[in-house]
């Protein structure tokens, strides 16, 4: 009798490996946590939504849906077609599942209530429909993030009140990063998983499981074109590495330069600028979800001193400063910042 045992490698194609798709892994998941299906029910609208975008990043040019809109959304932003179209995909998708509660979108200035907790309303989902997106004209990495949160307040006045909790309360965060290919980095509080579009069949299948970053590696994203405007122990910690062997990377794409940072290490950094005193990333739908990523990966989070995932949120688009990462390049940047810029 031939051994059908499938082998695990993966040039020949998916039939010849165990092939774990994000449904049958957040099915899993429910089981191993005592789940019901609702919650696999809104990822599955999440990867559907991300297909669907990542389709049309990848067609932007040929449908001609690149380029701005005469519109500007709440931060005073210019709006990118792409945004636009980015939102309406999750809030369709989304939308129409039983469990949500409240839709969060940074294109949204107030959240969307699908229906009331007493409705069923079990899950409120903050999500950045298309981070990056001044670089969709020029085919750079793009993505979506998304925070997931339960909406635990059977009576509330406004939706606010439901999704505006800290980030330890996530129940789950992840990204969808459109690049030279499509990957979906999940985590549901027990470690983070990745897995890549198969166009072939049009799944996300699982291609690593509990990934760890590497405690230390000397690499930092920032945008120094802002250095004059960075606080002073910023710019103490760029000269310091400066002198330490460090490479530079700067995307200029939250996802993609958060994504490096997981899958090879070293520190993003967002500061406070002259422009945005109190850092540009939104603390909802960027620094939280990716934050619980970095953490549940083996590295940190910090908006300035503080961790991000413990500040309590007074705003839904309010920003933060940010600093995640290995763990051991975010604990250089705070011993800057703690020393009073001393090293
Ligand atoms: P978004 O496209 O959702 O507005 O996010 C853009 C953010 C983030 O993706 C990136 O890290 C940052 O803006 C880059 O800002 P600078 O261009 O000021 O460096
Ligand atoms: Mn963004
Ligand atoms: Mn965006």
């Amino acid at each position: 009798m031939p051994d059908y045992t499938v082998t695990t490698t993966r040039y020949l194609g998916f039939a010849d490996q165990n092939l774990t798709t994000l449904q049958s892994y957040i099915l899993a998941e429910e089981d191993d946590h005592g789940g019901t299906g609702d919650f696999s029910w809104i990822i599955s609208g999440i990867s559907l939504a991300g297909r669907a975008i990542a389709n049309k990043v990848r067609r932007a040019r040929i449908d001609d849906v690149i380029g701005g809109l005469d519109s500007s959304n709440v931060h005073g932003e210019e709006q990118q077609k792409l945004d636009i179209i980015a939102n309406e995909f999750i809030m369709r998708c989304l939308g129409d599942r039983a469990d949500i509660g409240v839709l969060a979108s940074e294109e949204g200035e107030t959240p969307t209530i699908i229906r009331s907790p007493k409705e069923g309303g079990k899950y409120c989902v903050a999500f950045d429909p298309l981070d990056g997106s001044s670089n969709i004209d020029v085919s750079v990495g793009v993505g979506t993030i998304f925070s997931i949160l339960k909406s635990d307040h059977e009576d509330f006045d406004d939706a606010e009140q439901l999704i505006l909790q800290p980030g330890t309360k996530q129940v789950a965060a992840g990204y969808i990063l459109y690049g030279s290919s499509v990957i979906f980095v999940l985590t549901t509080g027990h470690g983070v998983d990745m897995f890549v579009l198969d166009p072939a069949i049009g799944t996300f299948v699982q291609v690593a499981s509990k990934l760890k970053m590497p405690d230390e590696k000397k690499i930092y994203s920032i945008n120094e074109a802002y250095y004059d405007k960075f606080p002073a122990e910023y710019q103490n910690y760029l000269q310091w590495a400066h002198k330490n062997d460090y490479s530079a990377r700067y995307i200029g794409s939250m996802v993609a330069d958060v994504h490096r940072t997981l899958v090879k290490g070293g520190v993003f950094i967002y500061p406070p600028t002259g422009v945005h005193r109190k850092g540009k990333l939104r603390l909802m739908y960027e620094a939280n979800p990716m934050g619980f990523i970095m953490e549940q990966a083996g590295g940190l989070a910090y908006a300035d001193t503080d961790r991000i995932m413990d500040i309590e949120p007074e705003a839904l688009h309010q920003r933060c400063s940010v600093i995640m990462g290995s763990k051991g390049e975010v604990e250089n940047v705070l011993r800057f910042l703690r020393n009073g810029g001393e090293s």
